[in-house]
């Protein structure tokens, strides 16, 4: 299987990564996901534009222009067969040793890896939607970073595994924030509330297009905060991600949103979301 190595595409088995990696020591790397229909990326340049921006959060430079690590992984797409599927890369700060908190500098070059997976869409589930519970938002204040240190996404989502739960909805005292992996959002009274962009949230590229969907339909959108109560009172809650796209939810803590059904603006903006698509990678 080709994988992205540092500047190359290789075979897998010729990766290795050294002990000293900064990614493996200390979490110190940024990643991203990006979603391929039909052999293509979609939304290529917003993924590409947030991991340089996470990048220049946390002072790394990644040495490829962006469209040098465009075309890296378009290369990669296309070597390895994948037609729909994920493209999950990431960026360590590369091998620094001795072991030191410290940043190393600039000469030392940042390890970059990347690999394709074989994910269908499910369409089935973006109409019956997925379940969810309530966590506490323990993850740290710079949310807004695609950070590779995800414990306290993974231990949330965890939660929410051993309560039989697809997803966990994370607050903090009270209000919340996002998922465990994806934005959340709620619909009340026709209006579609979701967290502004900022230090507490990953700014979700399918945010930014499931936005763009609204504003055509004509759906009004309010980006501020909203509270559990707000949650409990919703008329519909759907979640998005790359890899789950615009996802009703219709359960939460067991109780029923919507009498477990997902919502009809959920519905349409899910429909317009899958229109994007197609439009830029074909019938899907
Ligand atoms: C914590 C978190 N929030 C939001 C998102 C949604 O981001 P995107 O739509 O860019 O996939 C993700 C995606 O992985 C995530 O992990």
């Amino acid at each position: 299987m080709k994988v992205i190595w540092n500047s190359q595409i290789v075979e897998r088995e010729e990766v290795s990564i050294d002990p000293e990696d900064r990614g493996y020591q200390f979490g110190d790397g940024i990643y991203e996901v990006v979603r391929a229909y039909n052999g293509v990326f979609f939304c290529l340049d917003e993924h590409i534009d947030r991991l340089y921006s996470s990048a220049q959060k946390i002072e790394m430079a990644i040495p490829q222009t962006k469209e040098e690590m465009k075309s890296l992984m378009n290369q990669l797409l296309k070597e390895s067969g994948v037609e729909t599927g994920n493209l999950y890369l990431q960026v360590t700060r590369g091998i620094a040793s001795p072991r030191n908190h410290v940043y190393p500098d600039l000469s030392v070059l940042p390890t970059i890896t990347g690999n394709m997976t074989i994910v269908p869409r499910d369409a089935e589930k973006i109409a019956s939607g997925i379940t969810a519970v309530t966590e506490p938002d323990i993850r740290w204040l710079k949310c807004d970073i695609k950070s590779i240190s995800l414990l306290g996404n993974i231990m949330a989502k965890h939660e929410a595994h051993k309560r039989n739960a697809d997803e966990a909805i994370l607050h903090r005292d009270g209000i919340v924030t996002e998922c465990s992996a994806s934005n959340a959002a709620i619909v009340k009274d026709g209006v579609i509330y979701t967290h502004p962009d900022g230090n507490l949230i990953l700014p979700g590229v399918t945010k930014i297009v499931w936005l763009k969907c609204a504003e055509a339909l004509g759906i009004e959108v309010r980006e501020e905060p909203f509270t559990l109560n707000q949650l409990a009172e919703a008329d519909e809650v759907f979640c998005s991600s790359t890899t789950i796209e615009v996802m009703p939810i219709h359960t939460i803590n067991g109780e029923k949103v919507n009498n477990g059904k997902s919502g009809e603006i959920t519905r349409q903006l899910a429909d317009a979301f899958k229109q994007k698509i197609e439009e830029h990678c074909g019938t899907v």
